[in-house]
């Protein structure tokens, strides 16, 4: 889909259909009046009608039949104007997108001439181009029957008459624009099946990367795992044929000897749970088990096309989780690359092994901020449901700017405690850890467990078992993979560019 900022009126526009935003009321918002006058008195006849209230994420499709140049009026509502979010700008332009391509139009419009609301234009604009790129998203590789039939928008007006206005819709709905097409890479990998997607898949992707200017890619194999000692990664490896890889993307945005923020991704391509074996039901969404790798290889194409200017570093240990002949026991024992021990109670808590590793190489950058991101427990879902991301972590000031990066995006963060209580329950009787610690506050027992190998960096864990991959539609996130994480860091970094260390 293409963006578009015109310069023009929107009462004067020919279009398939203007999207027309709509606060619960009678109150017409700025756009509302001049085609309301143009059209002699049609919006207001809309509600008037009283079927279309202008509740959050309604919408209404009226014909002008000539009464303005373009062909529909989609209206869609805002809610109350009190309740009035970002979060909900996005949500209602996505609902209006779809309603439009189900329609089976190629272009649409709209104007962001409703300026009543407090937020500045460029916020404005970008959760708009954002709400509606990411609610249009669909992943159809897979589909070869009927393919003429899957719809596509190809065109997004926007009008504007200001020419400064024009300047900044356009600056930002490029950035949103960058922004999306990174969650779409994100979304793509994740959705793509496991045996396309595997370790050496998401070497390639990687490659894809780091095409770009200032990016520069590394994917170590088996041998260098071995050579170096990555022993909790290769154990988790060695029940499938599937070769890993050990993926380090560097983008270089920042001065030469500014300090890297490293963000570790957990990538395992097909979690079946090895000999610990998963129950069949649903275990066909473990192929969305590297959702944390495609995020932040996500995060660190979209920071290089923005040309954000940090140093970032991306971890991406990638590997199966198979019961093969020579799989890894419950009851073993490995020796990861910081030296530790760690004794195998299940194998289906896998993610923790291949983040060890990751987590001590992270050391080994002398980051300022490690951030990793991980479909780590299913005891995240439960304790928080599948719209919030898990949040652990060492370090107060990196929480909060984890904290502001999810008020902005809207992928939101809620904190569990790291005790010291919690700790006690990851020790082992004969190893220096076990790589469970019973069912109870599972997600909290797994960062316990990372938190051994982090060393003295600050350092922030992020649980997205829940809103990594969805079971139903939300506003701007069609079900399936969610891309969650990729807005979130990209923001991080924004934020950290512009402030500086503290
Ligand atoms: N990949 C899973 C976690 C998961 C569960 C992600 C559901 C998304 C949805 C992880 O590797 C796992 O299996 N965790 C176990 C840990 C347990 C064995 C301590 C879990 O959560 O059950
Ligand atoms: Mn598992
Ligand atoms: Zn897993």
């Amino acid at each position: 889909m293409r963006v578009i900022v015109k310069k023009g009126k929107i009462a004067d526009l020919k279009s398939e259909a203007l999207v027309i935003p709509h606060f619960e009321g009678k109150e017409l918002l700025g756009i509302s009046k001049l085609l309301d006058k143009k059209s002699g008195g049609l919006i207001k006849e809309i509600i008037a009608r009283g079927d279309f209230e202008g509740k959050h994420l309604q919408v209404s499709v009226t014909y002008t039949r000539g009464a303005l140049p373009a062909k529909r009026i989609v209206m869609v509502g805002f809610g109350k104007k009190a309740d009035f979010t970002m979060e909900k700008l996005r949500g209602a332009y996505a609902t209006a997108a779809r309603q439009v391509r189900s329609l089976k139009l190629k272009e649409f419009s709209t104007s962001l001439d409703f300026v009543s609301i407090d937020q500045p234009l460029d916020q404005i604009a970008q959760a708009i181009v954002e709400g509606v790129s990411l609610g249009l998203y669909q992943f159809t590789p897979f589909k070869t029957v009927e393919r003429d039939k899957i719809g596509e928008i190809k065109e997004f007006n926007i009008v504007e008459e200001k020419d400064e206005s024009c300047i900044t819709i356009r600056s930002t709905a490029k950035a949103a624009e960058i922004i999306s097409n990174a969650v779409y890479f994100t979304r793509d990998m994740v959705s793509t099946p496991g045996n396309s997607m595997t370790p050496t898949g998401m070497a390639e992707e990687a490659r894809k990367v780091a095409k770009r200017k200032n990016v520069v890619l590394k994917a170590f194999d088996e041998s260098w795992m071995k050579k170096n000692g990555m022993n909790a990664l290769l154990g988790v490896a060695q029940g499938s044929d599937e070769p890993a890889r050990f993926i380090v993307l560097e983008y270089k945005g920042g001065e030469k000897d500014d300090p890297v923020i490293v963000l570790i991704g957990k990538a395992i391509t097909f979690d079946s749970g090895g000999i610990s074996l998963k129950p069949a039901e649903k275990m066909d969404e473990m192929k969305s088990d590297m959702a944390g790798g495609a995020a932040v290889m996500g995060a660190v194409m979209a920071a290089a096309d923005l040309r954000l200017k940090v140093n970032a570093v991306a971890l991406i240990p990638a590997t199966e989780n198979l019961p093969g002949g020579r799989a890894y026991k419950p009851g073993d024992v490995l020796k990861s690359l910081s030296g530790q021990t760690i004794e195998i109670i299940s194998t289906d808590a896998e993610g923790r092994l291949t983040l060890a590793d990751a987590l001590t190489y992270a050391g080994r950058l002398k980051p300022v901020a490690i951030v990793d991101v991980a479909t780590l427990t299913g005891a995240c879902v439960i304790a928080l449901g599948d719209n919030v991301i898990g949040m652990m972590g060492t370090d107060e000031t990196l929480k909060q700017k984890i904290r502001n990066a999810a008020d902005s995006t809207g992928e939101r963060v809620w904190e569990l405690p790291l005790w010291e209580d919690y700790h006690e329950l990851i020790k082992s009787d004969i190893a220096d850890y076990k790589n469970t610690g019973g069912r109870a506050g599972g997600a909290i027992t797994a960062a316990a467990f990372l938190s051994k190998f982090v060393g003295k960096y600050p350092w922030v864990h992020l649980d997205i078992a829940g809103p990594a991959w969805l079971a139903k539609d939300k506003p701007y996130i069609p079900k399936g993979a969610s891309g969650v994480g990729v807005r979130l860091l990209v923001q991080f970094l924004k934020d950290w560019q512009k402030k500086g260390k503290n």
